[in-house]
């Protein structure tokens, strides 16, 4: 599997530094960089990695964007495409190559492209990582962050991947601080701000401390796989889409505007038929569950499935702007797993207008009555309050006794409740 070979040629230099008698304590503390400002709310958009990994070109890209800014996902909130591993020109060592396009992929270069993305109302994203070798052995940023941030914003990038290829698990939290945090100052001393996305396979504890380095987002897990509930990690690696919804119980607490849990990128619509990524795929029900939860917890939403050839469905899950407004709620709250037994859980947020968003989730087989109990699961005063349905897209009644609604085998029924004041 290529991610797991890349390691064996990593090596940077801090790291080299450390474990050879150097001081990555020090280099650390001079870390002290502030927010840019960005990403308010979680990042929304499409990634080339999932459907396409290293098979990407300049057609396929504006495509992508012609897509983006055509089939309702742009006026639902998506504005980043990114161009993940494999846009490079060079496979090798940083110390032995430039960074530059693929002259062969990119013919007009990566400005032609953040141009044609701006003129579509859309944001460019690019990808590189902080060893001599990016995961898929493309020339990394190593040494010349300063240099490749700078390039960066002169070809007009919105969004970087900054990628450690889950390296260095067991190295100091200083020293990973130290490799993250060089490229983020660099990024923050461009005028061109610049969403950072610190990839880390959730190591480190990388939640605690990203934030302050004026990190966007960080993974907390190691890669999705096209899987709803797959037994175990399949290669001994991938996450299912339980495992990262898992994964991310108890980090809440460290998201809010401008810095978020990303659980990955999503597998919407891929259907098992990804290039590159494994996994068997998952159905429509599934796939709303992977997205109303994802919502839910203010991941970033990155599609990546093909835009170009997206199913009705499909799309239909990626455009639901009830559910896409749990998510870039201003008060930029990540749902919290209230209640949870037997394969049904209850997940809930606070919104900004004072109303909350309930998810109920039935891991299992069999078809369950579910219920909340404003009073006991959310320790809410209310006596009496409306439920809209976020899928079905209707108001379903006010009520004054606890909710109980049935959710099939895997889905995720999702619902808007809000308060019904005695004078009203
Ligand atoms: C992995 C990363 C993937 C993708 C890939 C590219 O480490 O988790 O999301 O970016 O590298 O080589």
């Amino acid at each position: 599997m290529r991610i797991r070979a890349a390691l064996l040629f990593f090596c940077f230099s801090l790291t080299c530094a450390a474990t050879g008698g150097g001081a990555p304590a020090a280099v650390a503390t001079e870390q002290k960089v502030t927010s840019n400002g960005l990403a308010l709310t979680p990042p929304m958009g499409w990634s080339s990695w999932n459907n396409f990994a290293e098979n990407i070109n300049e057609t396929l890209l504006m495509e992508t964007i012609d897509a983006m800014a055509t089939n309702g996902m742009r006026d639902a909130g998506y504005q980043y495409i990114n161009l993940d591993d494999g846009w490079q020109h060079y496979k090798g060592n940083r110390r032995d190559h430039p960074l530059e396009a693929d002259p062969v992929k990119f013919p007009h270069g990566i400005r032609y492209l953040s141009d044609y993305a701006h003129s579509k109302g859309l944001k460019l994203g690019i990808y590189s990582g902080p060893g001599q070798m990016t995961c898929a052995g493309y020339t990394g940023s190593e040494g010349h962050e300063k240099e490749d941030a700078a390039l960066f914003a002169s070809w007009g990038i919105d969004h970087l991947k900054y990628d450690s290829c889950c390296s260095h698990k067991d190295a100091p939290k200083a020293v990973v601080q130290a490799i993250f945090g060089t490229m983020s100052k660099a990024l923050l001393a461009q005028k061109h701000g610049i969403v950072f996305h610190a990839c880390h396979c959730g190591w480190s504890d990388i939640w605690e401390w990203a934030a302050g380095l004026g990190i966007n987002h960080w993974r907390i897990g190691q890669d999705i796989s096209d899987d709803f509930d797959y037994p175990g990690n399949r290669e001994g690696y991938y996450f299912d889409i339980l495992d990262m919804i898992d994964r991310g119980v108890g980090l809440e607490k460290y998201a809010g505007p401008g810095h978020w849990n990303d659980y990955d990128m999503m597998v919407v619509g891929l259907k098992g038929k990804s290039a590159d990524l494994v996994g068997a795929g998952a159905s429509n029900v599934e796939y709303r569950t992977h997205f109303s939860l994802w919502a839910m917890v203010n991941s970033p939403l990155l599609a990546s499935a093909d835009l170009r050839h997206l199913d009705s469905d499909t799309l239909e899950t990626l455009t639901n702007t009830e559910i896409i407004a749990l998510n870039q709620d201003p008060l930029g709250k990540p749902a919290q797993r209230v209640r949870s037994a037997g394969g049904l859980e209850v997940f809930a947020k606070e919104l900004a207008d004072g109303s909350m968003a309930v998810a109920l989730l039935n891991r299992g087989s069999p078809t369950a009555d579910m219920t909340f109990n404003v009073h006991k699961d959310f320790n809410l005063p209310w006596t009496r309050y409306q439920v809209r349905d976020l899928w079905r897209h209707k108001d379903l009644g006010i009520y004054d006794i606890p909710y109980t609604a049935e959710v099939i085998s895997h889905e995720a029924r999702v619902f808007r409740i809000s308060e019904i004041k005695a004078d009203r």
